[in-house]
């Protein structure tokens, strides 16, 4: 079945797919703070809907989500062709597949997620499968590169033979690259040092693909400032962000129709606008996978109230916010609103009602790009550089501080390798950590803290990690 775009916006700005967090009650939440941000699911795995008859549970959203993007997990063509037929039933307007997830649960366990860097031609095989077997668009979401196979040379192989094979033409660009080994999936996404400038030098080199930069960027004005930014002729398509928007979410998404969209207005115009609309949502969508046996609603109260514990991070009433809305859920209340009616007096009338902030642009600046690799690049640039003599004859670079060893090609060095966190530079440390999202530390509010006496999991990467195991037990893999 066609999805056909939910409008003509291009895919300027995302919310990451991130497992546990970016469930379809973010979701909504997220859609009521910006209109025309694109939402991605959390990755599902592609035997976990092909074999589990209530595919409602992972694919089913409200209309008003789109756009929105599903994201896959697999790495074989047949299965993953079959799970994008269940998945264009539901109207998602592209599919993408995880080739960036570094746990070794995922990598280890039937190859897919960031293992697939390795397998450029298994990646062309996987999205042309799903090409074919539905009309939604398909783009990869992957890595810079993966444990010793991280030369820009590599990367620009992975690019043009999975583009050529099967002619996906958008990448989702996480700009470091990953260590199956040795790091947890938390410092994968903070310890490898962040390369915006290879993303750039791929739009320069594969003119006719489009690249969207995801890692490290924390707010809607920053993805402007870096749309905005052109080097030797290149620019991106789209920024894609992930922690920020789940973290703070107003503080990051409520001007993003008019900082990024070039909207007249935002999608809310306060705070107190987007609880009542999500509290409607939310009552109604309490039980709507059934009731267990005994006698609970799925989803429940507490799991479709917890976006919005942090609708107020960052104001002096935050805190006090999430611990009273924590407290109220431990007492089972049968509904959202009764809930919300009482703890939104602590938050202050202004504060409530306060529109979304416009803030100053930042700067956004990227190093050096590295030279084309003359052989696999297919701009404009190429040529130029290869008549000036100053192409890369090795792909080396940006060796410096990432690992040593030359650049084989993916497949050879899926072999051998032998990434180790010893290898990575210590000031690669990027700004942004999952667990940012307590500000001021204070142990008594904190999220963190809050969530695990709810039992609602604020240890969010462990969770992520429970629940991929779970995933690969209901699929028997
Ligand atoms: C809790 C959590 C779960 C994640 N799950 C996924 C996932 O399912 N699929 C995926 O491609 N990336 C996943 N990611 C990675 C994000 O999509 C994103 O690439 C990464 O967080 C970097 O972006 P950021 O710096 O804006 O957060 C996850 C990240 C976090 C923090």
């Amino acid at each position: 079945m066609a999805a056909t775009s939910a409008n003509s916006d291009r895919q300027l700005l995302s919310v990451a797919p991130m497992m546990d967090w970016t469930d379809v009650h973010y979701r909504q939440m997220a859609r009521l703070i910006s209109k025309h941000t694109w939402l991605y699911t959390e990755m599902v795995v592609d035997q976990t809907i092909i074999h589990n008859p209530n595919t409602d549970r992972f694919l089913w959203f409200p209309p008003e989500q789109r756009p929105i993007v599903c994201q896959l997990g697999g790495s074989d063509p047949a299965k993953l062709a079959e799970a994008a037929k269940i998945v264009a039933r539901y109207g998602y307007d592209e599919i993408n597949l995880n080739c960036g997830c570094p746990s070794d649960r995922v990598a280890g366990a039937g190859c897919f997620g960031a293992s697939l860097m390795l397998q450029p031609d298994t990646v062309a095989e996987c999205c042309s499968a799903m090409r074919q077997a539905v009309d939604s668009t398909i783009t990869v979401k992957c890595r810079l590169g993966v444990d010793n196979v991280d030369s820009y040379e590599a990367l620009c192989n992975f690019i043009s033979v999975v583009s050529k094979g099967s002619g996906v033409s958008h990448f989702i660009m996480h700009a470091r690259k990953c260590l199956l080994k040795g790091l947890s999936p938390h410092e994968n996404r903070t310890i490898p040092p962040l390369r915006y400038e290879w993303v750039f030098a791929l739009k320069r080199d594969f003119p006719h693909l489009e690249f969207s930069l995801n890692g490290g960027l924390d707010s809607c004005q920053q993805a402007a400032a870096a749309l905005q930014h052109s080097v030797d002729g290149a620019s991106i398509h789209g920024v894609m962000i992930g922690r920020s928007a789940y973290n703070h979410p107003w503080a990051c998404l409520a001007d993003a129709d008019v900082a990024v969209f070039g909207a007249a207005e935002n999608a809310a115009k306060s705070r107190r606008e987007v609880l009542a609309k999500y509290v409607e949502y939310a009552d109604a969508v309490v039980g709507r996978y059934g009731v267990k046996p005994d006698g609970s609603r799925m989803p429940n109260v507490r799991t479709v109230a917890r976006p919005l514990l942090n609708l107020f991070v960052g104001e002096p009433s935050g805190r006090k916010w999430r611990h009273l809305l924590d407290v109220a859920l431990l007492k089972k209340p049968a509904t959202i609103s009764e809930v919300v009616q009482e703890v939104i007096k602590c938050v202050p009338e202004h504060v409530l009602d306060a529109p979304p902030k416009p803030r100053a642009q930042p700067a956004f600046a990227t190093a050096q790009l590295p030279p084309p690799i003359c052989s696999l690049a297919d701009g404009p640039a190429s040529a130029e550089w290869a008549r000036r003599g100053e192409v890369s004859a090795g792909g080396n670079y940006g060796k410096d501080c990432c690992t040593s060893g030359s650049a084989p090609s993916m497949q050879a060095a899926a072999a051998g390798q032998n990434g180790g966190a010893a290898e990575i530079s210590a000031n690669g440390v990027a700004g942004l950590d999952d667990t940012e999202w307590q500000p001021g530390g204070d142990q008594q509010y904190s999220p963190v803290t809050v969530l695990q006496s709810a039992g609602i999991g604020g240890e969010n990467e462990e969770r992520s990690e429970k629940r991929l195991k779970s995933e690969r037990v209901m699929v028997g893999a």
